[in-house]
């Protein structure tokens, strides 16, 4: 039987890294990945529960499987990621989808080839889910999607409890690696040619190390300890919340080059009601007071955010307030999305749910102002020289390579493959919506 296999992964940085590493481990097992899912002899779906349309997706792709999996029972599915946190999920697969071979969670990734295992040697399911995290496991494989830049864990889980998100039920409470073992890490990614990391965390700044020798690691001093690391020329991060906002960090920003200027920075609601009842511990000026200490202090720092329409009660006025925060912040780009009601969240079962074509109505009238400012913001870039990490071939523009700016834009430009993983100088000839045009400068 020919070992190869193929990962679907919905949902955020974190289950991409973790599908990043279910491929370094099965490539240390034999397997060779294979990009059409249906040459596949092992699939794995990696799941999201943030919002019911990855639930859907994540369904309908199942459904797609059983036939195959009738025809050939050497063929293997598993099942992994945040769904398989809820047991209704679980309840579910078990009952209408008794064909899946393997289920696994979030916090069991490393058993991953002991499970497969199993299934493969014993021709039998396997389910194993834990409730939360352990210990956290170091030294695992990763293949990375890019040569250049990579993606690092720093911590793991969220102990914010917002009322209508399910990351904390599905990724548990907060676990922060320790700022040596990132460190190492990250040394041994910029020896494999890795020019910029990409730190990930529910929340990041709420980040809390403790280092070998005793004391505490901020994350702003984890940012100063990583930008030591000879080769390594960028450093982002994701996400931030803003009740975690340090001074501290906003100084290392403006003091430390290796530090890129752009912060994703999740609002939610433009209005303080609804900021309270989403449990965000910050109202719309203490928010607005932190986007004036940025940009005071890094005046061409880029900002983007997440924003939800149609939280429970959100009333006409209220959704005026989230627009009026646009304008006022006039963010480089936002998220946007529909409230979804997320079975086992306090605000799921809160009486007030706003009709679905309300939501819709305001959220198209968000886009169009979200997506309005992009554009101007992105045509102010024409003429400007930007350095961009060169790192593909673009998708949409075959024969051009893209790539992102220090301040994470979007960048198609002509250039030879063998550019990619480099630093270029481009000039923008065009800025879009999402994106920006530009050409290579000597
Ligand atoms: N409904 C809609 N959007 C949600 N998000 C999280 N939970 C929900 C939900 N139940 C959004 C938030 C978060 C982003 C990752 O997803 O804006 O920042
Ligand atoms: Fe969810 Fe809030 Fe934690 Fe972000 S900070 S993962 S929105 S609970």
């Amino acid at each position: 039987m020919e070992k190869t296999f193929h990962i679907t992964t919905f949902g955020c940085q974190m289950n991409e890294h973790d599908s990043e590493i279910l491929a370094g481990l099965l490539d240390e097992m034999g397997y060779r990945a294979v990009p059409d899912r249906e040459e596949a002899q092992v699939v794995i779906l990696n799941t999201c529960s943030v919002r019911e349309n990855a639930d859907k997706r994540f369904f309908g792709t199942l459904g797609q499987l059983k036939r195959r999996k009738t025809a050939d029972p050497d063929f293997v599915v598993c099942v992994c990621g945040c769904m398989m946190q809820q047991q209704h999920i679980i309840d579910t697969l078990k009952t209408k989808y008794p064909w899946v071979d393997l289920v696994f969670g979030t916090h069991n990734i490393h058993r991953f080839p002991a499970l497969l295992e199993n299934v493969i040697r014993q021709k039998d399911r396997e389910i194993e889910i834990w409730q939360d995290g352990g210990e956290i496991v170091e030294g695992m494989p990763a293949r990375r999607l890019h040569r250049c830049k990579a993606l690092v864990n720093i911590m793991y889980g969220c102990n914010n409890f917002c009322t209508y998100c399910i990351v904390p039920y599905t990724r548990g409470r907060e676990r922060s690696r320790r700022p040596e073992d990132i460190v190492k890490e990250i040394r041994e990614l910029t020896a494999d040619g890795v020019r910029e990391v990409m730190l990930l965390g529910q929340n990041v700044n709420s980040y809390r190390g403790e280092p070998e020798d005793g004391g505490v690691c901020s994350f702003a001093d984890l940012i100063l300890r990583i930008a030591e690391i000879d080769g390594l020329e960028r450093i982002r991060f994701m996400t931030s919340h803003p009740k975690d906002l340090s001074d501290e960090l906003i100084r290392v920003f403006a003091d430390c080059d290796k530090l890129c200027k752009n912060i994703h920075l999740p609002v939610q609601s433009g209005s303080s009601e609804i900021m309270k009842r989403m449990n965000r511990h910050y109202d719309r000026e203490q928010y607005l007071e932190i986007i004036r200490k940025l940009r005071e202090a890094v005046p061409e720092i880029t900002i983007s955010t997440d924003i939800i329409v149609g939280f429970p009660g959100e009333t006409e006025e209220q959704f005026e307030e989230t627009l009026s925060l646009v304008e006022e912040v006039r963010y480089d780009s936002a998220f946007t999305f529909l409230y979804s009601p997320r079975v086992g969240t306090p605000a799921a079962e809160l009486p007030e749910q706003i009709p679905e074509e309300v939501k819709h109505r305001r959220f198209n009238r968000l886009v169009e102002l979200v997506d309005s400012i992009s554009a101007e913001k992105n045509s102010a870039y024409k003429g400007r020289v930007e350095r961009v990490l060169a790192e593909g071939t673009s998708k949409r523009n075959p024969g051009a390579l893209s790539g992102r700016t220090d301040g994470f834009k979007l960048v198609n430009f002509k250039g030879e493959n063998d550019l990619i993983g480099q630093f270029v100088d481009v000039e923008i000839t065009e800025g879009k919506t999402f994106s920006l045009e530009g050409r290579i400068v000597q």
